[in-house]
Parts: C-alpha cells; structure tokens; sequence
C-alpha cells in the first residue's frame, strides 16, 4: 500500500479550466476522495465532469488550482499518476479491428507489462468480465455491452491504485450493468479507489460511499446518498433536482 495512506487519494482544490472559445469550465472545483471509497462525481449535462476526470488521469492541462492523485502532483509529476491510475472513459478507445484478447495484451504491453505477464493478465481479465467466449473475436462484432466491459478491463491491465470511470455503465442492460456494479464493488473491496461519473442516481446510490454534485464546474453539495437525501427530505433524484441547475430547465417542475 502507500506510505500516504492517510492523504485523499484524489485531491482537487480550486481548479479552473477553460477551452478557448467556450470559457470557464471548471470554476474553483474542490474535490477530495478518500482512499480506498467509491465516490461519486455527479452533475447535469456539461457540469465538467467528464474535464475533471481527464485533467485528473492526466490528459487534459488545466488552468489553476491544485491536484495530487494517488500522492502525486497531476501537474508536476504526471508520469508518477499515471503509472498508478486506470482509466475508463465515456468513449471507448479500443481497437476495432483486434480482437478482445489482442486489445487487452497489446494494452498490456503499452504499460510495459512482460509479453507472459501481459498474456496471463488479459485471460484473468477475459474471465472476469464474462468476455472467454468473445475473446478472440474482432471488436468490431461486439455488441455495446461487451465493448464496455472490455473498456473496463483494459483499465485494470495493471491493478491501479486509483480507477477512474467516466460514465461505466451508460448504453449497458441490466445484467452488464450489475457486472460492472459488482467489478466495482470487487475492486474497492480489494483497496482500490474509485472516482465514477454517472446519470444513474440509483448507481451512485447503490455504488458510492460520497458523492460531489457539480454544477457549472464548480461544487454545491457533498456527502453520503443518505446525507444527501435527508437534505432535501427526498431521493437522490430530488438532490439533484433541487440542487443543480438541471431541475430550473422544466421552470416549476413538479
Ligand atoms: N474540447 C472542448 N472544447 C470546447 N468546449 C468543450 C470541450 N470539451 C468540453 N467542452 C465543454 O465543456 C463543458 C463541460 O463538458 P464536460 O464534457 O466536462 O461535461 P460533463 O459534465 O461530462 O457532461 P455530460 O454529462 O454530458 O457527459 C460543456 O459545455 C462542453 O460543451
Ligand atoms: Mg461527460
């Protein structure tokens, strides 16, 4: 484990990002995920989400303020973060004409795992995601389901300290959604924290100890779901509604 097992493993203080010709995206965000939780990063439809998790797994630059993740400084040290993040992102980045297995090894071999080491990794994971039969079939004939779960295995090639998951279960049916519910449960049993996105307030509900709900790239509330809930006297969908602009849309929503 890390000597900073005591420090959040991921901690945002006052960070701005603007895309040019957009403006401010990030307007001051404070995010602090403690080690080892399942913490959610909720908002409607252009809260900054999905810029805070790649700013955070190092693929975006960001204007100002500060962030460490797994006791790493994102802009200072991003090769120390990402050798101990997993990635999986709203858009799926595997290669459509490789199969499952060829993917998940060639991933391997990126993250300078031995070519033995990179093999046995990918059939573990194959198995894990239910993904043996499919596995030496091209991408191109998996369905969105198995795309996914694939994605998520790609993420885990090098057993991350931090896992982000932008969106994990968006497009899934029940069944692949409740895999992916329990890989993540698995996961954070095992130590690893994890940083998910979602529209699924019963996800959230069910998955995150935390949850920060983000509005205009900035956050308004932060708890547990069931702090959340007996602030607005109400279910998570409520929170939300009351809390982010999502709900002033409808005007006087029901
Ligand atoms: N490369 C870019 N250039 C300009 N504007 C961008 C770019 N990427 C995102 N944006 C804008 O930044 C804002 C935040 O986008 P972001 O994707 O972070 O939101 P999100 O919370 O993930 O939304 P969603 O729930 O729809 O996934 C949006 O208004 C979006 O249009
Ligand atoms: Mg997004």
């Amino acid at each position: 484990m890390s000597p900073h097992s005591r420090e959040p493993a991921v901690l945002v203080e006052g960070l701005v990002k603007s895309y040019p010709g957009r403006g401010t995206v990030l307007d001051g965000l404070d995010l602090s995920v403690a080690a080892g939780t399942v913490h959610g990063l909720l908002g409607p439809n252009g809260a900054g989400k999905t810029t805070a998790v790649r700013i955070l797994s190092t693929l975006l630059r960001f204007d100002a303020g500060r962030a460490r993740v797994a006791g790493h400084d994102v802009a200072r040290n991003p090769a120390g973060v990402r050798e101990r993040i997993g990635v999986a992102g709203q858009y799926a980045a595997v290669d459509e004409i490789l199969s499952g297995r060829q993917n998940l090894e060639l991933f391997g071999r990126l993250h300078h795992l031995r070519l033995r080491h990179a093999r046995r990794r990918a059939g573990e994971l194959l198995e894990r995601f239910d993904l043996v039969a499919a596995a030496d079939r091209p991408v191109r004939h998996y369905s969105g389901g198995m795309r996914r779960r694939l994605d998520l295995a790609i993420s885990l090639i090098r057993s991350p300290q931090v896992l982000f998951l932008d969106e994990p279960s968006t497009g899934l049916d029940p069944r692949s959604r409740n895999e992916v519910w329990e890989a993540v449960r698995e996961l954070a049993g095992a130590g690893t924290t994890v940083l998910l996105t979602t529209q699924y307030l019963e996800e959230a509900d069910r998955l995150c100890s935390r949850i920060s709900l983000i509005d205009g790239g900035r956050l308004v509330a932060e708890g547990s779901p069931a702090d959340l809930k007996s602030r607005v006297d109400g279910s998570l969908d409520d929170a939300f509604l009351l809390l982010t602009s999502a709900g002033a849309h409808d005007g006087r929503a029901a």
